[in-house]
């Protein structure tokens, strides 16, 4: 915890970015029990990795600032809703919309907005599931219902929005036309590699399904032969 958040003047801050480590704490239980299960049951997991974080104080202040709104706690309550923002990598597409199924189907776990970027990138290329979620934490003076920022994409659109991040920052929004225009180009290059993996990992599949069944088959006939073996 910062230094400057020590002071009396700053409990409330420091209580409410306590209160947002607590519902990033839950999540993060939640989607390792999910992953983990998965694992379990289909020997394949949907989750690459996550990335956690809790905004600081100055970053929700430039952020009010930004907003047009006064820098104050009621306000940051309010109006900013990525103060726990998690980021989940996955490693296709298909396990994006399964983890958002996953999440939906938790009884504590409200979804309050789901803004779909991969069906509708942003006009930069930018692609990305964005969910806001409400959460039950629980702490000695009652439950809080604390909101946080799940951001969900695959490596590839990962890989793409983190360099974009870099470029937006270097040039504060005024790249050069023919950055913004390769930019785009490869954001399609990153959704047809997308497809084209997810494509090849249906085809192991298939295939491992397949051994599986003549595996099965050929167990099946070995004991048989050992049974009409025994009878003899
Ligand atoms: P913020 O005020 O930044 O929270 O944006 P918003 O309220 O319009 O929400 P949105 O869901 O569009 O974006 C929230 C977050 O998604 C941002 O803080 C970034 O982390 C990420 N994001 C959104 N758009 C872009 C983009 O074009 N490029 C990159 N690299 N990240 C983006
Ligand atoms: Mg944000």
């Amino acid at each position: 915890m910062y230094e400057a958040l020590l002071t009396d003047e700053m409990k409330p801050w420091r209580d409410l970015l306590l209160v947002h480590k607590f519902a990033v704490e839950e999540i993060k239980t939640k989607l390792q029990v999910l992953d983990e299960e998965f694992r379990n049951i289909h020997d394949y997991n949907p989750i690459e990795h996550i990335r956690y974080r809790v905004k600081k104080p100055n970053s929700i202040m430039e952020k009010l600032d930004r907003l047009g709104f006064e820098p104050t706690i009621e306000n940051a309550r309010m109006h900013i809703f990525d103060i726990a923002g998690v980021r989940i990598i996955c490693s296709f597409t298909e396990d994006i919309y399964r983890v958002v199924e996953l999440l939906k189907s938790q009884d504590d776990i409200d979804v309050v907005l789901i803004k779909d970027y991969i069906k509708n990138p942003k006009s930069n290329g930018y692609k990305s599931l964005h969910l806001h979620v409400d959460l039950p934490v629980y702490l000695s003076s009652g439950m809080v219902k604390t909101r946080i920022e799940i951001q969900i994409r695959t490596i590839a659109m990962d890989f793409w929005a983190s360099l974009e991040h870099k470029i937006y920052y270097k040039y504060r929004n005024k790249a050069p036309e023919s950055i913004t225009n390769q930019l785009r180009v490869c954001a399609s290059m990153i959704s047809t590699l997308d497809e084209r993996m997810w494509a090849i990992k249906k085809e192991i599949s298939t295939l491992n399904e397949t051994e599986e069944l003549t595996l099965d088959e050929n167990v099946i006939s070995a004991i048989n032969i050992s049974n009409s073996q025994n009878d003899n």
